[in-house]
């Protein structure tokens, strides 16, 4: 038996000991938001001149005008779409606007791992190391639920989903070697809440958060901390780029389509500001975070009296 003052003495100073980590904690969370109401007020933005950017799906949409963007602010662009004529289109305008921008298209069906493989293979001989991988290339079938294909399903995952998988799978490891890189995936507002007639396209919008926040948090965590490589996830609401086939808005004057163009500027912004998550326009991200507190009964109401969704394609 050891001498009681002693166990009071080792008691005390444990208790010491998680007072102090509650106080720095407390401190740290202060600071952190201090920090974050800084930077809200005088943002700063990291400069891409010089990265190698690697965007998917570049052929229209909201992928061409990211291409167009990250050139005009002194990138390399490197350009994959499964259309080679209207990849090799967006190509050719880059290299007319801006003559001094190296701008590469390369053909690629995304939802084969093997082919994402052998291209990347390409890009690294060819233009060197791609230090911001932005997964954007997409689908959006529009069906009740009972109307998707099993084919459609898996097509939807293997091209929303698992070619991001297969996109990291091949350009991480040169991120995490370099401790450089930044990678932007693009998810919907279809990612934050479930919508009528986009079943498997929620689901698939729901997975890339998880990946990209659990990606993130593992990197994090197992670096303790020193990993330099950054995420963003952007969920753009219904963009103008065909995808969206039949869009049913109430409101369309508060509540209007937005277009590939402004949607590439945010995404590009929050990419430079090294935001974690970001809505197209930011409304829909703070008004899900602040609604979903809502009850159920509540909520519904609100979402009747929007009335805005997709219908099914025919
Ligand atoms: C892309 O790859 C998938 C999976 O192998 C295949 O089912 C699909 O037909 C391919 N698409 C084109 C246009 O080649």
């Amino acid at each position: 038996m050891r001498p009681i003052y002693q166990v009071v003495m080792v008691k005390a100073y444990d208790g010491a000991l998680v007072l102090t980590d509650v106080l720095l904690l407390i401190f740290k969370i202060v600071y952190y938001i201090c920090e974050s109401v800084f930077s809200f007020l005088i943002p700063r933005e990291k400069s891409v001149a010089g990265e190698i950017v690697l965007i998917t799906g570049t052929g229209h949409g909201i992928g061409k005008e990211l291409a167009l963007r990250y050139a005009s602010l002194g990138a390399t662009v490197v350009c994959w779409d499964l259309n080679q004529e209207s990849n090799e289109e967006t190509v050719n305008e880059i290299k007319n606007k801006h003559r001094t921008i190296a701008a590469y298209a390369y053909q690629c069906n995304v939802s084969k791992r093997e082919e994402v493989f052998s291209v990347a293979e390409k890009v690294k001989k060819e233009v060197g190391d791609v230090t911001i991988l932005v997964n954007n290339a997409g689908i959006m079938p529009c069906h009740a639920f009972l109307d998707h294909t099993t084919d459609e399903i898996i097509r939807i995952f293997d091209i929303n989903v698992l070619a991001h998988f297969w996109m990291l799978q091949a350009f991480l490891p040169n991120m995490i070697k370099r401790n450089h890189g930044h990678v932007v995936a693009l998810s919907s507002v279809a990612g934050l809440r479930g919508l009528p007639n986009l079943v498997p396209y929620c689901a698939s919008k729901f997975a890339v958060r998880g990946l990209m926040e659990s990606i993130s948090e593992e990197l994090r965590i197992s670096t303790k901390g020193r990993s330099l490589i950054k995420f963003t996830t952007i969920c753009p609401y219904m963009v103008d780029t065909g995808l969206c086939k039949k869009p049913k808005i109430r409101f369309p004057e508060a509540m209007p389509l937005v277009t590939p163009w402004e949607t590439a500027s945010q995404i590009v912004m929050a990419q430079r500001r090294d935001y974690r998550e970001r809505s197209v326009p930011q409304l829909w991200l703070t008004l899900n975070t602040m609604l979903r507190n809502l009850p159920d009964n509540a909520l519904c109401c609100l979402i009747d009296f929007l009335d805005s969704g997709v219908e099914a394609d025919s």
